[in-house]
């Protein structure tokens, strides 16, 4: 797992906070051991705050772009409405056999819709209102997810967007061939400027955006 936290820090906030249960803690260590990027998972103090927040909201419906091993999908799942779903998109079919697993341990798999492919041309196809989205896909195209998906963001709903410090390098002078960090900064000067909504920056992890509608 990836912190922009020292370590000693995390870990004393890691045993400071409820532990994530035995389901969690199995995909975990499955996703350690079977995948190629594995540090791309969420993992604890983070699935536990998108956890809280969506037992804040009790969401009926929420929006995941990028899914890896679902370890996040669970954990926003744990706070649906009772007839509440999760929709997650993740581009790459080879990951769809730990993603199903661990749904159908977890009990949720009739509550979690699978969509395997591009985000962006899926997300035309859902003709949905959300109450929570969570972006946590290709980093070079979280702007156009933005101006997608906030018409369909429910008014007490929230945006929460990952990375957005991208390992520190966001508040460096970017090279002109880093295109990831580029496209994040781009994101970031929008949301900030954008008179429509309220955002905060919370350096959980690798940089936590959370993003509200402003209602007139
Ligand atoms: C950082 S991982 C997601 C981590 C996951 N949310 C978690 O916390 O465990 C990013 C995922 O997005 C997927 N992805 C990248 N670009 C995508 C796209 N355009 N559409 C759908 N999925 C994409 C990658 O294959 C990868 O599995």
């Amino acid at each position: 797992m990836f912190t922009l936290i020292p370590e000693d820090i995390e870990a004393y906030c890691e045993s400071h906070s409820t532990q994530p249960d035995s389901v969690l803690q199995e995909l975990y260590r499955e996703t350690n051991l079977k995948t190629v990027r594995p540090r791309m998972i969420s993992g604890h103090s983070q699935g536990l705050f998108l956890e809280m927040i969506s037992r804040l909201i009790r969401p009926k419906r929420v929006l995941e772009l990028g899914t890896f091993t679902a370890y996040t999908t669970i954990c926003l799942a744990k706070g649906l409405d009772k007839n509440g779903r999760i929709y997650t998109i993740e581009e790459n079919p080879e990951l769809s056999p730990i993603i199903t697993k661990y749904l159908k341990k977890e009990k949720i798999s009739s509550k979690t819709k699978l969509l395997i492919g591009n985000a962006l041309t899926l997300i035309p196809s859902l003709h949905e209102y959300w109450d929570i989205i969570y972006i946590d896909a290709d980093k070079i195209n979280y702007l156009n997810y933005y101006k997608m998906l906030l018409p369909l963001l429910n008014n007490n709903g929230i945006i929460l967007v990952d990375n957005v410090l991208w390992g520190g390098k966001i508040s460096k002078e970017i090279k002109h061939s880093d295109k990831d960090t580029k496209a994040i900064s781009a994101f970031n000067e929008y949301v900030q400027n954008d008179k429509g909504v309220r955002n905060l920056l919370l350096p959980l992890r690798d940089g936590m955006m959370m993003i509200q509608k402003i209602h007139q």
